[in-house]
């Protein structure tokens, strides 16, 4: 090429990038575009058209090169120089005014200066330039070493590749997701049978933690600058960082304020309190800072955190609004809930339009009643909850709610057992339960097939596709396919992540069973106890109770669920289909002298308490249980031995007494 040609393209295209980056800034920064997005797409184009002509000239920060195209096998990890320390809290006003008073101390001063900026609930990044370029993008990590999310937070519009200056510098601020952003992706995901995000900033961290950046450029995610990290300028307060992040043309909140000692903190905390529910995005406080760098140094920090800062956190958000309706809801074990529908509101960033009245007690408790307005609130930042009735604002109007006495899904005939305090329908194939059922089996923490959400199992079910949740096993594709809104590929996509889930281990498949009482950490316990579904159907209550951590209600249920015909008719199903129905050995140390070895004791010892003798086993390695099972190594024979020492000689476990115990202990 020759060199008048070189020089003019790379000005050509230089200027494009520029002109490009400002347009981007205005539009995504400023919220304030000079042209319009058709003009916009037309600069883009002429770039990629002069790219595509001399693609040797192509920089690394170009506007085109936002989305890298391979996916990672893994995140590398980045160590940060300084490290990404966390906050300390104040819960209240006290704990805010207590701040003040140590820093006023430390410093021998009356009255300091603060600055208050947001606290975005999301995740912090550092980004580094390397004159004026975009080098290296992280998470927090644990503050001292994070992972490396270029690729990733290059995929942000927010985030300059270039900087209009060749600075060396690292800033720091916060990835995040809006509150519209964050219903949008929900809905989407719900169309396409995917889990749910729980908030905001779950969805901020799944979505800048993918290792295909092409799959993070399709998240909403959004960034606020509020600091420095690594940096050479000679700034003196929090306010002129602010001020220069700003020019510098990052993205800074623009809800800040320098304040004048502690009270005028006080009222901006206040004043955001109010209006944060106005803010397009979650906060859960005010971050406080002191204001003169100076200063920040003097008061040093902790392991933890800065000295010199603290987040006011404010409590959970709570809402009026009105209650609409009450539906019932009938769940996978036919426990029938009502459920308030409400008036849409926002809370703490993401819609609220139904919240759980768990049982017609509650409901009665609490006196709620169809067009009362309540009190609503967050319990854990996630699951809505009704606080309490606005009484004061009843019209007269309001209808009182009854629980419907037949099901709403099958209509039989519901009952309320003793002692319980939900309504149930008890008809084994009531369609409600089913596709419940199907959803509980399918989802994340059981059998985790991937497409089968609440939409999908109702599809099925509705098409007689299945019947119970073994049917899913048995499905064919074209079936599949002909169902309304299910294209081929779905079809395929959903049939493979069935196949796939065949070879989970025996606790997924019995947390998937959706035994009553028997969660995610009782089906580890029992599938690890038994090693197979064969032998736990076996199992009697006695036995089940000895293994720790079961109690004789969960005991019961199991043994009950075990009995039933059905259940055995499932299993067979399940086995036809191939299904495994074993757990895979725990990874357990081998190299200690008993290492993975699991013993049994039955009756008492002569020489040993039971304490004394554990101890020694489990210093060797070994293991000890409650029950005899096939995974049982030992049976140590002690005075009175009972039922064991005949349910390990069925089993053909090895028996051994003290004297043989105590020259295997001595031996090693
Ligand atoms: S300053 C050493 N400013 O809060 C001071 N943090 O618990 C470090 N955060 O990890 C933080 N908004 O993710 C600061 N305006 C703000 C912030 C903010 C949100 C987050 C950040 C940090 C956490 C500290």
């Amino acid at each position: 090429m020759a060199e008048n040609e070189f020089n003019q393209v790379q000005k050509k295209l230089y200027r494009l990038y520029s002109e490009i980056e400002h347009h981007n800034y205005r539009y995504h920064v400023l919220d304030d575009p000079e042209i319009s997005d058709a003009d916009f797409d037309q600069l883009m184009r002429e770039l990629e058209e002069l790219e595509k002509n001399y693609p040797d000239l192509q920089d690394l920060s170009s506007p085109t090169r936002r989305v890298g195209s391979k996916p990672l096998s893994a995140f590398t990890t980045v160590e940060h120089k300084i490290p990404m320390l966390g906050l300390d809290n104040a819960f209240s006003a006290e704990e805010l005014f207590e701040f003040d008073r140590r820093i006023c101390r430390l410093l021998q001063v009356e009255v300091i200066e603060y600055f208050c900026e947001l606290k975005i609930d999301g995740l912090a990044v550092s980004l580094q330039y390397e004159r004026g370029v975009l080098v290296k993008g992280s998470t927090r990590g644990d503050g001292y070493t994070g992972e490396d999310v270029t690729l990733n937070l290059r995929t942000i519009r927010q985030i300059p590749l270039k900087l209009p200056e060749p600075l060396t510098i690292e800033v720091r601020g916060e990835v995040f997701i809006s509150s519209d952003d964050f219903e949008a992706l929900n809905l989407t995901r719900e169309l396409e049978a995917l889990p749910l995000f729980a908030n905001p900033r779950n969805a901020a961290a799944g979505s800048l933690r993918q290792l295909d950046p092409q799959l993070t450029a399709r998240r909403p995610l959004k960034i606020f600058i509020y600091g420095l990290g690594e940096n050479d300028l000679q700034l003196e307060t929090q306010e002129t960082i602010l001020k220069y992040l700003d020019q510098k043309r990052f993205p800074v909140n623009t809800n800040r304020l320098r304040c004048n000692g502690i009270d005028e903190v006080w009222s901006f905390c206040s004043r955001l309190q109010k209006d944060r529910s106005l803010l397009p995005y979650a906060i859960d406080g005010v971050v406080i800072k002191v204001n003169v760098l100076e200063q920040q140094k003097e008061l040093g920090y902790t392991a933890r955190s800065p000295r010199w800062a603290i987040a006011y956190k404010y409590p959970p958000e709570e809402k009026e609004t009105r209650v609409l309706d009450i539906q019932v809801n009938v769940g996978r074990t036919g426990a029938i809930t009502p459920v308030a529908i409400l008036d849409p509101i926002d809370l703490s960033g993401t819609k609220v339009q139904r919240a759980s009245l768990h049982n017609e007690d509650l409901v009665r408790n609490k006196g709620i009643m169809i067009g009362d307005l309540v009190l609503v609130r967050k319990a854990g930042e996630i699951i809505p909850e009704v606080l309490k009735v606005i009484e004061t604002k009843r019209s007269g109007r309001e209808k009182p709610f009854t629980m419907p006495k037949n099901c709403p899904s099958c209509g039989s005939e519901t009952v309320r057992l003793f002692g319980e305090a939900a309504r149930r329908c008890l008809n084994p194939s009531c369609p409600a339960q089913l596709v419940e059922k199907i959803v509980h089996f399918a989802s994340r923490a059981a059998m985790d097939i991937e497409g089968l959400g609440p939409a999908a199992a109702e599809l099925l079910f509705q098409n007689r596709l299945v019947n119970d949740i073994a049917d899913l096993y048995y499905l064919e594709s074209e079936a599949l396919s002909a169902l309304p809104r299910m294209a081929d590929k779905s079809a395929a996509n959903l049939l493979s992540a069935i196949d796939k889930s065949k070879n989970n281990p025996l606790r997924r498949l019995l947390f998937g069973f959706g035994i009553r009482h028997v969660g995610e950490k009782a089906s580890r316990l029992l599938a690890e106890q038994y090693g197979s579904l064969d032998f736990l159907s076996r199992a009697t209550v006695e036995e089940l109770q000895k293994i720790e951590e079961i109690g004789p209600k969960i005991a019961e249920t199991v043994v009950l669920f075990f009995n039933k015909p059905e259940t055995e008719l499932l299993i067979d199903k399940f086995r036809k289909a191939g299904v495994n129905f074993t757990e895979p050995e725990k990874e357990i140390t081998k190299s200690a002298p008993l290492g993975g070895k699991t013993f049994v004791f039955s009756g008492g010892l002569e020489n040993y308490t039971r304490e004394q003798a554990t101890a020694m086993i489990e210093e060797r390695g070994g293991k000890i249980v409650n029950s005899v099972s096939r995974k049982t190594d030992y049976l140590i024979l002690g005075s009175e031995p009972g039922s064991k020492l005949s349910r390990a000689l069925t089993l053909g476990i090895a028996i051994i007494d003290e004297k043989k115990l105590q020259n295997m202990l001595a031996d090693i």
